[in-house]
């Protein structure tokens, strides 16, 4: 406990000396510092907190979903996800304090995502951990979101060791990252038009499957046969060095199938037919197809010593069986699935490193709603003027 001592802002030159100690050839000692770390997250349809020992112990992990709110509008309404956050944060944070046997005074840092996301929804969480930040004297550093889901795969694996390849699959995102070390990050794909779980959404929305429709598409899929269903896609050709994605071809394959076999959504509460169950696994297998293309084409180009798939898809069983089998020359990292969608243990996960390095973003920070996490350019990536590309 005499490190997480140092390491309380109000000692500064202390902490300056450990930073400067931690910037150079023992950077990676950094993860042995036994900080305690307060987690946010609120960037979406999820108020989230979570305290994490030395960024890589859970010593606890809330999360308020709000699915049950936006699922009859079929997506995330973003006024009634901002409300709800405003409701829970308080309780969230201190079920998170109280489930870790811990009081604030004990914190030794405070990390809340600051973007990519709805912005009322980011600047709730944001806003909380700030004011308490400024209450408390702690340090608090704004992550981002998608940073978040690749230190997601932190707590359960042997460290990552780098150069590193990250898929990064969710709601509202579909990238590849390549990075070189720890917090480089360079992009070397990402979804033109949807991103992969929004074409999840999409289809489950169109055959009345409910909201989210991920897990709904997964769980069908174990069960369909994909080659019953006769859906023609072929995924496009895209003229770039980019190792980028499209989906939303696949999607009005899907809508174009349901026109032509006169396919009728699930009445709510019904069980779907053989016809919607095929259709179901069908789309899946192309999306995985899609998905693994790429990552075989960024995994041969780059050689990682380590491959990350995180974000709310990577819950896909199918996608995670299929990556697993697929001889990629390096381990692959996926976290389970608790920790695969939006949570504040891979927020605090990846503040824990800034923090111990003594950095503080102090109480200027605001949130962003299209943050970007590259912060390198990598060679042979120059984006082209004229593809457009959805971040
Ligand atoms: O990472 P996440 O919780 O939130 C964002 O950052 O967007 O991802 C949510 C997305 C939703 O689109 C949801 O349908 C999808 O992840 N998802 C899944 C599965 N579980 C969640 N997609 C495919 N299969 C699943 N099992
Ligand atoms: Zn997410």
């Amino acid at each position: 406990m005499e490190a997480r001592a140092i390491l309380v802002p109000s000692n500064g030159l202390l902490v300056g000396l450990l930073g400067l100690l931690l910037t150079g050839p023992g950077r990676l000692v950094y993860n042995l510092i036994p900080m305690l770390v307060l987690g946010i997250e609120s960037s979406c349809d999820e108020t989230a907190a979570a305290v994490i020992e030395a960024g890589r112990i859970i010593r606890s992990n809330v999360v308020a979903s709000q699915v049950k709110t936006h699922a009859p509008f079929g997506g995330v309404v973003p006024e009634l996800a901002s409300r709800e956050h405003l409701d829970r944060i308080d309780s969230v944070v201190n079920s998170a304090l109280e489930a870790a046997g811990v009081g604030l005074d004990d914190i030794d840092g405070i990390s809340a995502t600051r973007g990519p996301g709805l912005v009322g929804s980011l600047l709730v969480g944001l806003s909380y951990a700030k004011s308490l930040a400024y209450a408390k004297r702690k340090p608090i550093v704004g992550i981002n979101h998608i940073e978040g889901h690749i230190y997601s795969t932190v707590f359960e694996n042997e460290p990552i060791i780098y150069p590193a390849l990250a898929l990064v699959v969710s709601g509202g995102h579909t990238s590849l990252f390549l990075i070189p070390e720890e917090g480089k990050y360079g992009t070397i794909g990402r979804t033109r038009d949807d991103a992969a779980g929004e074409a999840f959404d999409k289809v489950a929305k169109l055959l009345g499957l409910g909201y989210p429709g991920g897990p709904v598409i997964d769980k069908l899929a174990e069960s369909g046969d994909p080659a019953a269903a006769q859906l023609v896609f072929t995924v496009p050709k895209m003229n770039s060095n980019y190792l980028d994605f499209s989906f939303s071809g696949l999607k009005t394959a899907v809508l174009r199938y349901v026109r032509e076999n006169q396919i009728s959504p699930v009445p709510s509460g019904a069980e779907p037919d053989h016809v919607i169950v095929d259709l179901a696994a069908a789309f899946q297998e192309k999306v995985i197809l899609s998905l693994l293309w790429r990552l075989r084409q960024a995994a041969r180009r780059h050689s990682p010593k380590t491959i990350i798939l995180a974000g709310g898809v990577a819950c896909n069983s199918g996608l995670r069986r299929a990556v697993r089998s697929e001889k990629l020359g390096a381990p692959v990292y996926c976290p389970s699935p608790i920790l695969t969608t939006d949570n504040a243990a891979m927020i605090a996960a990846a503040g824990h490193r800034r923090l111990a390095l003594g950095e503080n973003d102090g109480f200027e920070i605001s949130a962003a709603a299209s943050l970007k996490l590259d912060n390198i350019v990598l060679d042979g990536y120059e984006l082209p003027k004229t593809a457009r590309y959805k971040l």
